[in-house]
C-alpha cells in the first residue's frame, strides 16, 4: 500500500491534491499539535472537510499529546485508520478500543528511539503499527535505516501469528529507500515529499508501488 502524505501538499488546495493521487491506497494526514512535536499543522475540522472531499480512505497520524481524548473524534469523522503515538497515550489499550468502537482501524506509532519490545503486548489490541523512520515533526527528512530492525521484528511477529497488524513506515521514503523498507517487510509506505514534490504525483505513487512490489517479491523468493 502507498499512502501519500498531504504534509507535503498545498494546504490551500487539499481536494485537488487528493484528486492528484487517485491510485493512493490511503491518504496520510499528519496532525501535529505543537507540543508532542514542535510543528503545528491541522486538526479535526480539516479532516472532516477532507473526508467529504475525497473517496480515498484517510490515515490520520496523530502527533499530539493526550490522544486518548482526541483520537476517537478522528475515527467518528470517517477515517479508515487513526494512529496515536505510544509515547503520548495514557491508556494505549483504551484508546485502541475507543478508535475501533468509533469505526476505524487503530494504529500505534513508535518514534525512532522507542523500542518495539515494550509495545508488543499492547499491539495485540491494534490493527496498524506505524514505525517512524524520521523524528516526527517535519517532512523531507533523511530516512533512518536503523529502524528497519523493528520492521523485521514486527514482520516476524505477524508472519508467525503473534500479531495481526499492518506494518507501516513513515519518513524519508523515496525511490532510494523504499526497496530496503519493502525487503524488511513493510506493508504500507507513507511518502510525502517523494509524491507531492514530484512533477506527476500519481506517477510517483505508481513508481513507488512497482518498486516495493518488486523488492518484496524478491524477499518472498528468499
Ligand atoms: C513526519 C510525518 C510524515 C511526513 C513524511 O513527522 O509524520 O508523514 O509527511 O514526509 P517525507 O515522506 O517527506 O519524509
Ligand atoms: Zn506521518
Amino acid at each position: 500500500m502507498i499512502a501519500p502524505s498531504i504534509l507535503s501538499a498545498d494546504f490551500a488546495r487539499l481536494k485537488e491534491e487528493a484528486d492528484a493521487v487517485p491510485g493512493a491506497d490511503w491518504l496520510h494526514v499528519d496532525v501535529m499539535d505543537g507540543h508532542f512535536v514542535p510543528n503545528l499543522t491541522l486538526g479535526l475540522p480539516v479532516v472532516e472537510a477532507l473526508e467529504r472531499a475525497t473517496a480515498i480512505p484517510l490515515d490520520c497520524h496523530l502527533m499530539i499529546n493526550d490522544p486518548d481524548r482526541w483520537a476517537p473524534g478522528y475515527a467518528e469523522a470517517g477515517s479508515r485508520n487513526v494512529t496515536v503515538h505510544a509515547e503520548a497515550a495514557h491508556d494505549p489499550r483504551g484508546v485502541a478500543r475507543d478508535i475501533r468502537a468509533a469505526g476505524a482501524l487503530a494504529g500505534l506509532s513508535v518514534k525512532p528511539r522507542t523500542a518495539l519490545e515494550d509495545w508488543v503486548e499492547v499491539l495485540r489490541d491494534y490493527d496498524t503499527l506505524l514505525v517512524m523512520s524520521v523524528e516526527p515533526g517535519f517532512g523531507g527528512q533523511k530516512f533512518m535505516p536503523e529502524v528497519l530492525d523493528k520492521v523485521r521484528t514486527a514482520r516476524r511477529l505477524v508472519d508467525t501469528g503473534h500479531l495481526n497488524v499492518i506494518v507501516e513506515i513513515d519518513g524519508g521514503i523515496s525511490r532510494d529507500t523504499i526497496e530496503q523498507a519493502a525487503e524488511a517487510g513493510v506493508d504500507c509506505f507513507v511518502a510525502g515529499s517523494a509524491v507531492y514534490g514530484a512533477d506527476d504525483p500519481e506517477r510517483a505513487v505508481e513508481a513507488l508501488r512497482e518498486q516495493a512490489v518488486r523488492a518484496s517479491a524478491h524477499l518472498e523468493q528468499g
